[in-house]
């Protein structure tokens, strides 16, 4: 028998008590989208994570079945399961941060704007959830095509009169893991010693590694540069190929996701030096939104980095890069303002 709502309270009670005691704060997360490919995943790793004291999962379909398997995992979150629209004002209130993987993916042939038309249909309606229920949550958009959705998220919470834009973050986090993957590769490195910077945005061209402030500092020949730089713009497109009609990064998105998140609360916590790559408001470029590296902390990315000195190769890459850029933000701003 599942417990009834009153014992689930009272065990809430009891580990938030226990969490006080030990002087650990625990943070309130929602994962919409929790069920899918991404989310189930994504759930299990948010139920390990120790900053973790409740975890919502929403979906439109099986979020009973999931939140029963995430709930007997012997970690500290309590995971409570909303199903299906009536459920999201409960599913989104008092949380700290909510991650939305909700959404189509992608099948072979498709670019990530041809999600556009369903994507941000359901990345509005969450929103506007999002800004009734948790006005100061901060926001982790992973639905495609991120170049579109955080700028349709901005306006929902314009409209609304909740916007800061530091709370709202785009999702970039996949493309640096790829990144460090690749690069340590090829440098014959492990992956935890490459930190890789990605900016511009998520999809093809607009995703810019900057292979010349790669950290430890190391050269690569002309062939290394364009070869990293298609396979990191490409990865996407490697693993729908691969899982050829079954969908998209879904595993590795989950873990990208997770570091992520992860990096946002310990900001939330306070810790000092917590900087990743994001997709944000920015004044980096003549762009409102731009991914560079952010540093988190309580208010969300409460500083958006210079990108810093570029090469030549990088210089032509930027201005390809926000050329699509600035059609697919507009695509976001006016599918709201229309
Ligand atoms: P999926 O189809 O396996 O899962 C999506 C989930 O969203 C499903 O469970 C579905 O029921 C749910 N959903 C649909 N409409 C909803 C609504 N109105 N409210 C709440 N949930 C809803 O897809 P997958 O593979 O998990 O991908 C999800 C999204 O993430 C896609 O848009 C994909 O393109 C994107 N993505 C983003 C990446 C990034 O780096 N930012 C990387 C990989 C995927």
């Amino acid at each position: 028998q599942p417990p009834n709502s009153q014992t689930e309270e009272s065990c809430v009670l009891k580990r938030a008590d226990c969490r006080a005691k030990r002087g650990a704060p625990g943070f309130k997360v929602a994962i919409l989208g929790a069920a899918g490919g991404i989310g189930q995943p994504l759930a299990m790793l948010m139920k390990m994570n120790p900053l973790v004291s409740v975890l919502h999962l929403y979906d439109v379909v099986n979020t009973p079945g999931v939140t029963a398997d995430i709930g007997h995992m012997d970690t500290g979150a309590v995971v409570r399961g909303f199903l299906g629209q009536p459920q999201l004002e409960n599913a989104l209130t008092g949380m700290d941060l909510v991650i939305i993987p909700a959404g189509v993916p992608r099948k072979p042939g498709m670019t990530r704007d041809d999600l556009f038309n369903i994507n941000a249909g359901i990345v509005r309606t969450l929103c506007e959830g999002i800004a009734k229920c948790c006005r100061n949550a901060i926001v982790n958009l992973i639905s495609n095509p991120v170049n579109s959705t955080v700028p349709i998220a901005a306006e929902v919470f314009k409209k609304a009169g909740t916007y800061d834009p530091k709370r709202l973050l785009g999702v970039t986090m996949l493309d640096v893991v790829r990144a460090n993957t690749f690069v340590a590769e090829v440098l014959g490195l492990h992956p935890k010693e490459v930190d890789v910077p990605v900016v511009g945005g998520h999809a093809g061209v607009t995703i810019l590694p900057l292979l010349s402030q790669v950290k430890p500092p190391s050269s690569f020949t002309p062939e290394e540069t364009e070869y990293l730089t298609k396979r990191i713009q490409d990865g996407g497109t490697e693993v729908v190929q691969a899982k050829a009609g079954a969908g998209s990064a879904t595993l590795s998105m989950a873990y990208a996701a997770v570091k992520f998140a992860d990096a946002c609360l310990r900001g939330l916590r306070g810790d000092a030096g917590v900087v990743e790559c994001a997709f944000v408001a920015s004044e980096v470029t003549e762009l409102p939104f731009f991914a560079t590296k952010v540093r988190l902390g309580r208010r969300g990315a409460e500083e958006v980095y210079q990108l810093g000195p570029l090469n030549e190769y990088e210089r032509v890459g930027l201005e390809r890069a926000k050329k699509e850029l600035a059609e697919s933000i507009q695509k976001g701003v006016s599918f709201i303002r229309k």
